[in-house]
């Protein structure tokens, strides 16, 4: 027989089915067996009649069982409809059953929020966490998001490309996740904290609209709202102003919420558009959370933050940039860059997307022409020798004819994490680190033999009880 999805049992009133899937709850009434059975797409409830020799071995049913079931499927009598259940109307009577595995006793409730477990031992079992409605739901919608977002992006002409994982330091403003070379010892890639500068030398290569999912790797210090690997929706626009980047985003993000959230509101429309310096005015964060009733989950209210500095200084006394050294500063203070004065008056065109308080993205117009981008790191400090260095290979791009170009990076977690009324953005991703940085399940980081430590030349001075 063909397997039919449970979520399908209630359009075959009178027919055979087969289903597969789990035992979530089991009712012993000594001659009938009632089972709560789950699939990926729903759940509902099978009963033995045990006068039935073939189907003793629903005794021995246990929860987290895996089976194969065929039956009849029954419209309930009346009294016994239950309107929780979307299957609620009817359930199977088996005629036969097949035990495909067994299951220890899982460690842990599997069928509630979750929200009250140890959340360490939620990850250790991970994959058992993931069984639960909310987490299923949570990575459902994060697969849906992102190929809404692909449709309509690739509609609109933009070509997914992707950038590499070993890559070099940028200068992101975070500490790099490093990865000792073999073939040259004593050298080191970074994990890409962004894909900056390649979706930038995309532009310069005329594909003119980019976007990518990109995983990206910062060593912070981890918050709620922060992993060390993180999702961007990330994209990169040539001959662009700042008003296209952000009325492309803000229309895709509408699009995004009425047609996956329609229970959810969007405060304003147009997003409000708030100076850095009237959102420290009124709110004293470059972040402000402007939702006007604060007790409605179901309230979106998005903004964006415009007219950042360019430049702050650093505990040293040293200019350093806010954002993005790459970015652009405002027309009115091009001039200012390119002769390196009045530097702390000097605006980007940096904008900042922020939802009911969190930062979800952030990007700016660059500068496309070799000077401006030299003024920026000359202001910062850096040396000839270090500007050839580090960005040698930016300022020869944008020497070949690099067109105008800007674009924006949506922190894709922080943003479903929002959406999804979540509290913490581990709850969106399959697999997250703990507060700690271990890996779930994997227990990563971990140590490593010594002859793999040879291989890559690397000596390291541990601690040997810290290291265990
Ligand atoms: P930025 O550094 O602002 O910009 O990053 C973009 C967005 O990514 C999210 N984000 C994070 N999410 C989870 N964990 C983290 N550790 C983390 N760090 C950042 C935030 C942030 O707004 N290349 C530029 C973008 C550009 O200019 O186009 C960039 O990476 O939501």
């Amino acid at each position: 027989m063909q397997r039919t999805y449970i979520k399908d049992t209630p359009q075959k009133i009178g027919e055979r089915v087969e289903i597969s899937g789990w035992v979530i709850s089991r009712r012993d009434h000594g001659k009938i067996i009632f089972c709560d059975i789950k699939d990926v797409s729903g759940v509902c409830q099978v009963i033995f009649y045990l006068k039935n020799e073939s189907l003793k071995d629903a005794q021995k049913l246990r929860d987290w069982f895996v089976v194969k079931i065929e039956g009849i499927v029954n419209k309930r009598p009346e009294n016994m409809i239950n309107d929780k259940m979307p299957t609620g109307e009817i359930e199977i009577s088996a005629d036969k059953l097949e035990i495909l595995n067994q299951s220890q006793t899982p460690p842990f409730d599997l069928l509630g929020e979750g929200i009250e477990i140890n959340e360490n031992l939620r990850l250790k079992y991970r994959y058992l966490d993931l069984r639960r409605n909310r987490l299923q739901q949570n990575i459902k919608k994060r697969a849906e998001i992102q190929l809404f977002i692909r449709n309509y992006l690739s509609k609109r002409g933009f070509i997914e490309i992707e950038t590499p994982i070993l890559s070099k330091s940028t200068p992101e403003g975070a500490r790099d996740f490093l990865v000792p070379s073999r073939l040259h010892k004593g050298k080191f890639y970074a994990l890409p904290q962004a894909p900056q500068q390649y979706k930038q030398l995309l532009m310069v290569s005329g594909f003119e609209k980019y976007f990518q999912f990109a995983k990206c790797f910062r060593d912070e210090d981890l918050r709620g709202d922060r992993q060390f690997e993180f999702l961007q929706l990330d994209m990169e626009m040539s001959f662009v102003t700042r008003e296209d980047v952000m009325d492309l985003n803000e229309k895709l993000l509408i699009e995004i919420v009425t047609k996956l959230y329609p229970h959810k509101k969007i405060q304003e429309i147009p997003f409000p558009k708030i100076t850095y310096k009237e959102a420290i005015q009124k709110y004293n964060i470059d972040k402000p959370d402007i939702r006007k009733d604060k007790t409605d989950p179901h309230l979106l209210a998005f903004c964006w933050i415009i007219d950042f500095p360019f430049f702050e200084k650093n505990e040293d006394g040293k200019w350093t940039f806010t954002h993005n050294p790459f970015s652009k500063p405002t027309e009115e203070h091009m001039e200012n860059l390119l002769k390196k004065q009045n530097i702390d008056k000097i605006l980007t065109t940096q904008y900042d997307i922020v939802l009911n308080g969190l930062e979800i993205g952030g990007g700016s117009i660059r500068n496309h022409q070799p000077e401006a981008l030299k003024a920026v790191f000359e202001i910062i400090g850096l040396s000839d020798e270090k500007i050839k260095e580090n960005f040698g290979h930016m300022l020869e791009a944008f020497s070949f004819g690099a067109p105008p170009h800007g674009g924006i990076a949506w922190g894709f977690d922080r943003l479903l994490c929002v959406l999804n009324h979540e509290l913490n953005i581990r709850e969106v991703i399959p697999f997250p680190t703990d507060g700690n940085g271990k890996t779930s399940i994997m227990d990563s980081p971990s140590v490593i033999e010594k002859e793999q430590l040879e291989e890559l030349g690397i000596y390291v001075k541990h601690n040997k009880e810290k290291n265990k």
